[in-house]
């Protein structure tokens, strides 16, 4: 399955079981031969996958070489970018070579803002291995790294040259991740696909349709980005339960509940506000609510409903006085609504209570 995503520089995303190995060739009919790649991927991924992908890349002519960082949020700093960055020119990379990123969705981030700053611009190659960069984090060309401040604060738009996402990469993701990622995959079905949301509630085993529920996320979220490139607007329904969500992970100090859980239970509050506020259709929380409980994630949390509420007012997708919240009308349909801090705060407070005591 292929897709072109249509942003300022246009590029492919190929969704096949197996791709991995056609690396090399798929990168021969964008870069010159005997081009450097310098693949970056993280200690994890590196050892199951990182020879494969070097071996393809020596067999299209390429000159790869490999930069691996310790696993996990904790390295997505401006300390490993800089030590990346020291690399390339180490390495000699100039403005006609290019990187690889191999891994989850830290490895594209950091990769992707290396690509960004080095020598002003050069070009990479998305690989996505876990589920939550295939659906999401490799296409879009948002790059980032952490500050002690907060999550990607420092960051650049880059979009990728190409997007390889190959399923079979799923099978060894360890199954915390693989849920983390449903999270995400369950939020497309909610914000734009019907069919995606009751495709994901009838399977009894998602792994034969893999390749198409891949394609059908980054489809729509291909169809976002290309509208609003950068996220000034429509992309915004792409937050639907985040808002609460990173209220929920930061509650928990970013550890105990993963950002997929955190974004469940956000779409489930957000959806039960909607009702509340009748914009919502009625029974669409307990349809999501169940979705989510199927993949093993939560609806709910044990954080005091104010400390949410407070942290989501301060949240930085607001506008002067008013927020902007993605609500949904019924399962597949979203839209953005706007409405004072003060007036969301009552909101919330009276809906999730509802939904606490239910
Ligand atoms: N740029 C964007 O648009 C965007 C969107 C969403 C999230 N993100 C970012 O993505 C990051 C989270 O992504 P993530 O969940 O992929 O994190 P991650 O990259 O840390 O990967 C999760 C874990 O799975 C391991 N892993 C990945 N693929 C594997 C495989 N196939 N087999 C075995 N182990 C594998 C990794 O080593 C890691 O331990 C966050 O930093 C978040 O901010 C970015």
């Amino acid at each position: 399955m292929q897709l072109t995503v249509n942003t300022s520089k246009p590029y492919e995303i190929i969704i096949e079981r197996g791709c991995l190995d056609e690396l090399g060739g798929r990168c021969a009919a964008l870069f010159s031969a005997g081009a450097k790649a310098a693949v970056i991927s993280d200690s994890n991924v590196f050892p199951i996958y990182g020879e494969r992908a070097m071996a393809s890349l020596r067999e299209a002519g390429f000159a790869p070489s490999s930069f691996v960082f310790p696993a996990g949020e904790g390295s997505k700093q401006l300390s490993t970018v800089g030590d990346m960055l020291g690399f390339l020119a180490q390495q000699g990379l100039t403005r006609s070579d290019f990187l690889v990123a191999l891994g989850g969705g830290v490895t594209g981030d950091m990769a992707g803002f290396a690509a960004a700053c080095y020598l002003r611009g050069v070009s990479f190659v998305q690989v996505p291995t876990s589920l939550l960069a295939q659906v999401d984090s490799s296409v879009g060309g948002k790059t980032a790294v952490d500050l002690p401040q907060g999550k990607n604060l420092a960051g650049a738009f880059h979009q990728p040259a190409l997007v390889l996402i190959d399923p079979d990469t799923l099978g060894t993701l360890p199954p915390l991740f693989f849920s983390d990622g449903m999270g995400e995959v369950i939020k497309y079905g909610c914000i734009r696909s019907r069919a995606l949301f009751d495709t994901l509630r009838d399977a009894a085993d998602l792994t034969p349709q893999m390749e198409s529920i891949l394609f059908s996320c980054v489809d729509c979220k291909r169809e976002i980005v290309e509208h609003d490139e950068f996220d000034t607007g429509e992309r915004m329904v792409l937050n639907f339960g985040h808002t609460l969500g990173h209220a929920l992970e930061k509650a928990h100090s970013y550890t105990g509940l993963t950002h997929g859980a955190a974004v469940g239970i956000g779409m489930v509050l957000m959806a039960h506000l909607g009702e509340h506020m009748g914009l919502t259709e009625a029974g669409t929380t307990e349809q999501i609510a169940s979705l989510l409980e199927k993949y093993g994630l939560p609806v709910s949390d044990s954080t005091p409903l104010d400390q949410i509420v407070e942290a989501t007012a301060l949240d930085k997708k607001g506008l002067g006085g008013d927020l902007r919240i993605v609500l949904l009308r019924t399962i597949g349909d979203s839209f953005v609504h706007r409405l004072p801090r003060a007036e969301f705060a009552r909101l919330c407070r009276e809906a999730f209570a509802e939904w606490e005591g239910r």
